[in-house]
């Protein structure tokens, strides 16, 4: 009888070697006459333990990680096909602790389905949600996103509704969907698991958003660096095609929407979303003075959606199962679930995806198991390059917007950077303006001047020349930054230099050193 195989072709698990493990078992299943079909899936988040391998059994799936190469030999003696026990075995994947506490969504699908096949998406809930869009309308499509009381995923937390409406509302002949999948948040992974994992899912969400305001052409904008992501998003794109999900008369409806993957060279600005425009207009990209919005005049002029793959993921679900039940996930004006990526320095990295509320103390203590390097935890950076480091004492923090903004401290991505006690908060604080200065687009002086004298700075209070004076230029600096930025590549990059300050002063002491710079 013919086994059935998964093991995920996310660019994780292929990082640690799932291609290979694949040959393995396919070579040890031809050498012991045992046929096996393996079908390539997402990930299913748990990273320390890729390539994780799942063998469907009659109990369900049991699954094994992470296995090598090496290790397949000794899987099929001792019986892993028939879910046989072993050091590597986990059990059912689903029951790991790392799963069951999680709120799966977005990520439902994620590493259970094969990504490309249609029958499997429809088979798993797929498709639920266009059918509902098409029932309700425009009108109605927003007014479900509206009370679901989602809030961009991309970092802002602007309410995806208000956004749509003003698209809807404008007047143009042609309108676009631009799906902003650049993740160049440091610790960020969940925009790539879902494009590799689940692609019907963001082209179910783009193709709702273009009924909802009236547009007939998407993009999916996303860096030279995610090639199995683009892979999968085109084969998917592809195939939707075929089934008449995209094109014209889309599920046989009177509404045509279709959309194509372009790529970027991989620049952190060009996640900023008018920059990204400049970029998928083929120009530099370059941050754009606002007023007119992208709203009003986005790409190529037209009124534009932008919005992140988390945000444009959520909303299959809020129509499939109604805007009131996302919106009974989540505390205060957060609302629904957030896929939240751990990374750093922790024990059990991985993609997390739980109602807002959760605090910062369990998601790396108690879920990421603290440090990898077995050290106290020392702080974590939330939000990207641009988001404060959080020390121990405030790890209460729970994740919501307004509860971040509170401590100056953003959710931005989702994105968690654990560092242990070794970690140098100067280097850190340094490495913020030294980012700022390398990425910055150029148009405004805080930012392009102020981010280079901001590293000169710093490096002179640790040189311990006229330290408590330079201190103050530091703060003067920031507060200039802040307030005189153009977007929040300036605007944001005094909040990790300040919290570094704030919470470890005392690394600003009075010895002077040389630092080398941060890894
Ligand atoms: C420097 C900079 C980089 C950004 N990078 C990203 C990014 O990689 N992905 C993203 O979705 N939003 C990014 N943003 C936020 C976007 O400008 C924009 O707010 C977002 O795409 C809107 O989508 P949302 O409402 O769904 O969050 C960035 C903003 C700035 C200032
Ligand atoms: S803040 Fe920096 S990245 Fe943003 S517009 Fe100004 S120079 Fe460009």
């Amino acid at each position: 009888m013919t086994v059935r195989i998964y093991v995920p072709k996310d660019a994780c698990a292929i990082a640690c070697g799932a291609d290979e493990v694949v040959e393995a078992i396919q070579a040890a299943a031809l050498a012991r006459k045992q046929p096996v079909e393996i079908i390539r899936t997402g990930s299913r988040g748990m990273l320390w333990l890729e390539p994780l391998v799942e063998v469907a059994t009659p109990e369900g799936r049991i699954a094994y990680g992470p296995v090598e190469e090496g290790d397949v030999a000794g899987l099929f003696d001792t019986g892993f096909l028939a879910g046989g026990a072993h050091a590597l075995r986990i059990g059912r994947p689903e029951e790991h602790p790392f799963m069951a506490k999680q709120t799966r969504l977005t990520f439902a699908r994620c590493g259970i389905v094969d990504p490309t096949s249609y029958t499997d998406y429809v088979a798993h809930g797929g498709y639920k949600g266009l059918e509902r869009a098409l029932a309700l309308g425009p009108v109605g499509i927003i007014e479900e996103v509206k009370k679901s009381g989602l809030r961009g995923r991309g970092g802002a937390g602007f309410p995806t509704a208000i956004k749509w409406k003003t698209v809807a509302d404008a007047r143009d002949d042609r309108k676009y969907i631009v799906c902003n999948a650049d993740e160049g948040d440091s610790g960020t992974f969940a925009d790539r698991m879902i494009m590799e994992g689940d692609p019907f899912e963001l082209i179910e969400g783009m193709t709702i958003a273009g009924i909802a305001v009236g547009a007939t052409k998407g993009y999916v904008y996303t860096r030279s660096e995610y090639p199995h992501a683009i892979a999968a998003m085109e084969k998917a794109i592809e195939v939707a095609r075929q089934h008449g999900m995209l094109g014209i008369n889309i599920a046989g409806s009177t509404h045509s929407f279709d959309m194509e993957v372009r790529m970027g060279a991989g620049a952190y600005v060009c996640g900023e979303e008018t920059a990204l425009l400049d970029s998928l207009e083929g120009g530099r990209g370059t941050v754009r003075a606002k007023p007119p919005l992208p709203a009003h005049k986005g790409l190529f002029q037209k009124p534009t959606v932008i919005n992140n793959v988390l945000s444009l993921t959520a909303v299959p679900h809020i129509l499939a199962d109604g805007g009131e039940f996302y919106a009974n996930f989540g505390m205060g004006r957060s609302r629904g679930t957030m896929p939240i990526q751990i990374a750093g320095n922790v024990k059990h990295g991985g993609l997390f995806e739980t109602a807002f509320g959760i605090t910062l103390g369990e998601l790396i203590n108690d879920i990421g198991g603290g440090t990898a390097s077995g050290r106290p935890v020392k702080a974590a950076q939330v939000g990207g390059p641009l988001g404060a480091y959080v020390p121990t004492w405030q790890f209460d923090l729970p994740f919501d917007y307004e509860a971040f903004a509170a401590k100056d401290a953003l959710i931005g991505h989702g994105g968690i950077v654990v560092f242990d006690e070794s970690a140098d908060m100067v280097k850190m604080a340094r490495f913020a303006m030294e980012f700022c200065s390398v990425e910055s687009c150029g148009k405004c002086t805080p930012c392009r001047i102020g981010s280079t004298r901001g590293v000169e700075v710093i490096d002179r209070i640790v040189a311990g020349e006229r330290r408590e004076k330079n201190l103050e230029v530091l703060k003067d600096l920031c507060q200039t930054m802040k307030l005189g930025s153009l977007c929040a590549l300036g605007g944001f990059t005094p909040y990790p230099v300040l919290s570094a300050l704030t919470h470890f002063p005392e690394e600003f002491g009075d010895t002077p050193r040389r630092l080398e710079a941060a890894e």
